[in-house]
């Protein structure tokens, strides 16, 4: 373990952070939701958990990629500053479904594995409300979230043709069918390496 992983706060969202994510969809997503829908999710959605992930040390500390990664930001004059909140992420609880609904992370902190932290944990919560699946929608060009998704045993499930509305993009289908003893063991050894890269205090 090294002494410099990132340390975060993994808590549920509340109304008090929505303008900082609402900000942050607006880095995020050609579409992103209105405040309203933030206050709709927490307030009256009963099968609605937002989350949020929260640097432990706020605006004090700051982050550096290692190796290639960490060159290359100081070739672009990147600092990783931290800002309030490094990202969030939505699931709703259908039946025996779970659907996220969002997930993303500020532009100043991707590529720390708090992306993976969120789907961990929301996957994690799915199988502990005895979810059957997992299922999610992702641009059919968001290579990246895919891999994230693969990483986590999702597949392809179907498309929506246009689903997208700024520019008809269609979505893939994704999700993740068996949640069996086999995935629950996989997912406990991601947990473990997510260990490795970030303190998390969780408070889920
Ligand atoms: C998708 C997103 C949430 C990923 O968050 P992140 O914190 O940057 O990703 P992580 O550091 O946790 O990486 C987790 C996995 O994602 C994939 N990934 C992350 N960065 C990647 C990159 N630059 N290229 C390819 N795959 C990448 C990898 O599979 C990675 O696992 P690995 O490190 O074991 O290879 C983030 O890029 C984001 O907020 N994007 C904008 C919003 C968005 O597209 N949300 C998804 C909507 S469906």
């Amino acid at each position: 373990m090294t002494a410099d992983r990132p340390h975060v706060i993994l808590r549920a969202m509340t109304m008090d952070d929505i303008d900082e994510v609402v900000e942050m969809d607006r880095l995020s997503f050609p579409t992103p939701w209105p405040a309203r829908t933030y206050r709709y999710e927490l307030l009256d959605n009963d099968r609605s958990m937002m989350q949020v992930i929260q640097p432990a040390n706020g605006s004090q500390d700051i982050h550096t990629r290692n190796g290639l990664n960490g060159w290359w930001d100081r070739v672009r004059g990147i600092e990783r500053i931290a800002s309030e909140l490094a990202g969030y992420s939505g699931m709703w609880h259908i039946g025996d479904e779970a659907h996220v609904s969002t997930i993303a992370v500020h532009p100043n902190w991707r590529g720390l594995k708090l992306g993976e932290l969120l789907l961990w944990s929301m996957v994690r919560r799915a199988i502990r409300n005895n979810a059957r699946l997992v299922t999610l929608e992702v641009r059919i060009s968001n290579d990246l979230a895919q891999n994230l998704y693969r990483k986590y045993g999702f597949e392809i499930m179907g498309r929506r043709n246009g689903y997208y509305r700024d520019n008809h993009e269609d979505a893939y289908m994704m999700g993740v069918t068996s949640l069996d003893q086999s995935y629950r063991d996989q997912l406990v050894e991601y947990g473990k390496a997510l260990a490795l890269s970030l303190k998390v205090s969780d408070r889920l």
